[in-house]
């Protein structure tokens, strides 16, 4: 009551909308160039320009029409193009041969490496390192770029709260905070300062927007939400990349409240150009403009690309409505050449940043750095840091070296599964497997008995030997989790425990009463409800990647400590989905005390609701593991929380500080998180916040003290009167392990 008679007096701050853009601002020079291009160009050039041609990933041989249509410049992209040779003869033919010679962009989806493959991108989001996120990005276009790829159609900026959706593989998690201080890695690593260095591609962030929060986990499918939550969660990571130059967008495949991304005035025109002041350019999704006919939003092509194009979308991937219709529409005057050049020059502008009108040829003088010993030595680094210790019952792990091992999964020795989603380039023969490095290791004190041929395998016919060889082991490796193909686009799973017959199998390995370490690899978490008990300990691998053998031997065998925290809450079931830690307290939050468990209710109960919350009666109302999750082979003790003035005034900012020591007997990293509640908002506000996160190495018995500021403008969100706003009141703040617990303290601010 006392806080909103306070808020009645205090004016709430509001937050201007802040927008640099520097990589893709308009430079006088270059737009002076591209005034005069425009000038000269036909309208079929300008439609070309807004067209991107797309082969599938597989094809090899440019086809002859699509020599011809660069020559008559009707095409600014392509997308898919294998061979570098391919790559400068297209490239030849526009500069030599179309009317004003201007150069292609060449793109594709290098999503986490190119030859050298970093772990998925949710196992990236595990590290919380921007800095290993960065380097990656700077890899990945380093060896794009040398194949003469200047475009990658990454990062994916979807906030994903339903691992159901098989692209949660490809986002950063369920978080905005975190998804966009890693959303702006990927921007640095894979433009760096200067997007026309060789060695520098332009990024994409998608899917604009929303993507994430399709019906069911279902990929495609309609998404539904509130303009606080999309502006407060969804919006969020895209804005910290536009704000960190990011040349393009992607627009996504899902209606948003009924209206198709790829048509979408109001998340194009009125945020993305008109509140953000966005200078790069948008492009379609595969053929999702000419979807929008399918989405029963459009009666045909044509209408298509009237409402993509009046949208402000400026290039359209694959499908061929703009160059159809935008010259009719024209015609018509429904749609006008004024419009349609300032399409062109958002596409120029990238193309001039990129340095393609100077040096549009592919540089083939780096090929050394592909696969290069320290690409592998980071994206090594990536996989060990990726890797979340979720249990180790009686400190199992690491092992000793003594130990007599029984290998033992579908995903032990599988080099194609362990790279994970999106890697068109990434070869098996490159890829370590665990087996290749554990053997290394171990020597002949390890034997390999796969017991299931693959991920679904649902025979039983290799368990006996995998039986008998762990009787005479002291430890059983169990390398279970998901073929790669299970996750990334198209791939939801409505049933997301391990495929197959690995449960079964683990359930037989549990009765030879060996120990067993289950190393996940999936591209989603999966529910263990059925299992948990049965394995000593867990480790979640993601897909690592490259390198996957020797990052986990090393942590197995405790040559490195695990250091990854889960970027998504674990459900221990799919009924629980979606279950995310920024949710809001509803009336009635449920609690440990207000928990009812379904067997403690008497049979012929009378009616009754009273006393009861928000949970499920079997499942109660907490995941398997939060947010934040992940232990160590050490332990951290969190102590001594303090925030520097207990009222704050609107114009200052509050440090909030602890102190956080190694109490173990190993060095150790934790990932020590910081988050805040607003107790009371115009609009309810989650019960945790993520705001800030600091990655720390310990010695055993050191000890440091790790702060954290905040100023009103990180504590905005959008009120009923869709303002941004900063409102007084009373805070939380948390300093702790993971987004269910930590040291609570609190201030006001006025
Ligand atoms: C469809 C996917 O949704 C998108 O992420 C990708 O970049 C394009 N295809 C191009 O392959």
């Amino acid at each position: 009551m006392r806080i909103a008679l306070l808020k009645l007096l205090v004016p709430i701050l509001l937050i201007p909308s802040l927008a640099y853009n520097q990589s893709a601002d308009p430079n006088p020079s270059i737009e002076k160039s591209i005034d005069s291009i425009l000038g000269k160009m036909s309208l079929t050039e300008k439609i070309g320009q807004a067209s991107q041609r797309g082969t599938s990933s597989r094809v090899k041989i440019l086809p002859e029409e699509l020599k011809q249509a660069v020559r008559e410049g009707r095409v600014g992209s392509v997308l898919n193009v294998l061979d570098r040779n391919n790559v400068d003869e297209l490239q030849r033919i526009a500069i030599k041969e179309s009317p004003h010679g201007i150069p292609i962009l060449f793109g594709r989806d290098v999503i986490h490496g190119y030859k050298t493959i970093f772990p998925i991108p949710l196992g990236q989001a595990a590290t919380w390192n921007p800095g290993i996120v960065e380097r990656g990005a700077a890899i990945a276009a380093e060896e794009a770029s040398t194949n003469g790829i200047r475009w990658t159609f990454a990062p994916m900026l979807d906030i994903s709260r339903d691992p159901r959706w098989g692209r949660i593989a490809e986002s950063a998690g369920e978080d905005p905070y975190l998804a966009s201080v890693l959303g702006r890695a990927y921007v640095k690593g894979f433009q760096g300062d200067d997007m026309s260095a060789p060695n520098k591609i332009a990024a994409c962030a998608k899917h604009f927007v929303g993507y994430g929060a399709a019906e069911g986990g279902r990929d495609y499918n309609s998404v539904m939400l509130s303009e606080n939550t999309l502006r407060d969660t969804y919006l969020k990571p895209f804005k910290a990349a536009i704000d960190a130059g990011i040349a393009t967008v992607m627009t996504s495949f899902n209606d948003i409240n009924g209206v198709p991304a790829s048509g979408n005035k109001f998340i194009l025109k009125t945020i993305l150009r008109g509140e953000w002041n966005f200078k790069g350019f948008v492009v379609s999704d595969w053929n999702s403009i000419t979807e929008m006919i399918a989405h029963g939003y459009c009666a045909d092509a044509k209408e298509a690309a009237f409402r993509a194009a009046n949208a402000g979308l400026d290039m359209e991937m694959t499908s061929t409505s703009y160059e159809n219709n935008l010259r009719e529409l024209i015609k018509e005057g429904r749609f006008t050449e004024a419009q349609l050049n300032d399409m062109v020059r958002n596409i120029l502008r990238i193309k001039f940043k990129l340095g393609l009108f100077k040096s549009p040829y592919v540089d083939r003088s780096r090929d050394e750095k592909l696969l290069s010993k320290q690409h592998l030595a980071d994206a090594k680094e990536a996989a060990v840091e990726s890797m979340v210790l979720l249990k180790n019952k009686n400190d199992i792990l690491p092992l000793s070296k003594n130990n007599k091992i029984d290998l033992i999964g579908p995903l032990a020795n599988a080099p194609h599964e362990q790279m994970g989603t999106w890697i068109f380039d990434g070869k098996d023969a490159d890829a370590i497997t665990p087996l290749t490095s554990l053997q290394a290791a171990l020597g002949k004190k390890l034997v390999f008995t796969p017991g299931l041929a693959n991920s679904r395998d649902r025979r039983d016919t290799g368990f006996k030997e995998a039986i008998a060889a762990a009787m005479k082991a002291d430890v059983i490796l169990f390398f279970g989790g998901e073929e790669s193909i299970l996750s990334g686009e198209a791939h939801s799973r409505a049933d997301i425990s391990l495929p197959g017959a690995q449960e079964q199998l683990i359930k037989a390995l549990k009765k030879t009463g060996r120990p067993i370490v289950l190393i996940i690899l999936a591209g989603r978490p999966i529910t263990l409800g059925n299992i948990l008990d049965d394995v000593d300990a867990i480790v979640m691998g993601w897909h690592p990647g490259t390198m996957a053998g020797p990052a986990i031997t090393d942590l197995l065998l405790g040559n490195a400590s695990p250091s990854g925290r889960l970027p998504v809450t674990w459900p221990k079931a799919v009924g629980q989905i979606p279950i995310y830690y920024n949710h809001f307290n509803t009336g009635r939050p449920a609690t440990a005390k207000t928990f009812v468990q379904l067997d403690s209710i008497p049979v012929g109960a009378w009616q009754s609701s009273l006393g009861n919350a928000s949970h499920y009666l079997d499942l109660g109302f907490e995941p398997q593991y939060p947010f934040g999750y992940g232990l160590q082979y050490t332990s951290f003790d969190y102590s001594n929380i303090m925030v520097s003035n207990a009222v704050v005034s609107m114009n200052g900012s509050v440090e909030v500080s602890a102190t956080i020591s190694n109490s173990g007997k190993r060095a150790g990293t934790e990932i020590v998180q910081f988050y805040v509640q607003d107790l009371v908002g115009d609009v309810v506000r989650p019960v945790r916040e993520l705001k800030g996160f600091k990655r720390i190495t310990l010695e055993p018995g050191q000890k440091q003290e790790v702060k954290f500021s905040l100023t009103a403008a990180d504590l905005s969100f959008h009120n009923q009167a869709m303002k941004e706003v900063t409102e007084p009141g009373k805070f939380k703040v948390w300093i702790g392990k993971n987004a269910s617990e930590g040291l609570e303290a609190a201030f006001e601010l006025k």
